[in-house]
């Protein structure tokens, strides 16, 4: 699959081990989803572009970098909310624009119900962060409204894509790259990732 790239980091797939085990607690399983969200940004931010600057060092001036382009950070509600604070940390000059969406339990289709975008775009580079790809319909809808907010580079950052949706991310949107932790097996019969890790939401507030 083109634009999609699944992390091979050993760590990575430790700590995704530890987010599917059913026994991992809520407290246990936020820390799990920060620390993957530092390790998945880190691979998908490679290409950010810097400008060459003058250090001092106490002993010696030398070249540096300094990062040129301003970040977005667009966590979808609830379940995104785990990922924002430490790539936040890596990243403290970055934006951050939340987007709340669900899924309707039945016909499985985003129904947005907190968005509060800029008229105009802020930041030049889109960071999505999201831990479940499931059928696609939440990123989809992310990515049309921030395009018609006129963002022009997007990427999505999750934890687990199943096929379903990776598809029709690529159908609708096949200029976002997509960075994965794992791509699974397939959606079950209510739209669940198998074998997943379950509701993301539910088990980072302890709502399951
Ligand atoms: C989950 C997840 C994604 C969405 C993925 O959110 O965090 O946003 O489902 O499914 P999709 O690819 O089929 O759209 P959910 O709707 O459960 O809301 P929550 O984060 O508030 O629990
Ligand atoms: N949302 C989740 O939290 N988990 C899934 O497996 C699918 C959608």
């Amino acid at each position: 699959m083109s634009n999609v790239h699944v992390s091979n980091h050993p760590l990575v797939a430790h700590k995704l081990s530890l987010l599917r085990s059913v026994d991992t607690e809520p407290k246990k399983f936020r820390e799990v989803v920060r620390e993957l969200a530092i390790l998945l940004t880190y691979e998908a931010t490679q290409d950010l572009a810097t400008r060459q600057i003058e250090v001092q060092t106490p002993l010696a001036k030398t070249s540096g970098a300094h990062l040129e382009q301003k970040i977005g950070l667009v966590p979808i509600l609830r379940a995104g909310l785990g990922m924002v604070e430490g790539v936040w940390e890596l990243m403290p000059s970055s934006e951050v624009w939340h987007i709340g969406l669900y899924r309707d339990e039945r016909t499985l289709r985003p129904v947005e119900y907190y968005n509060k975008l800029p008229l105009e775009p802020t930041v030049s580079v889109c960071l999505i962060l999201d831990p479940m790809l499931a059928t696609g319909g939440s990123a989809v809808a992310t990515m049309d409204v921030l395009k018609r907010w006129g963002a022009k580079k997007i990427k999505f950052v999750g934890l687990i894509g199943a096929p379903e949706g990776i598809a029709e991310v690529q159908k609708h949107h096949p200029d976002v790259p997509i960075y994965l932790a794992a791509i699974d097996e397939r959606l079950n019969e209510n739209g669940y990732i198998v074998p997943g890790l379950g509701d993301a939401g539910d088990r980072q507030f302890g709502t399951a």
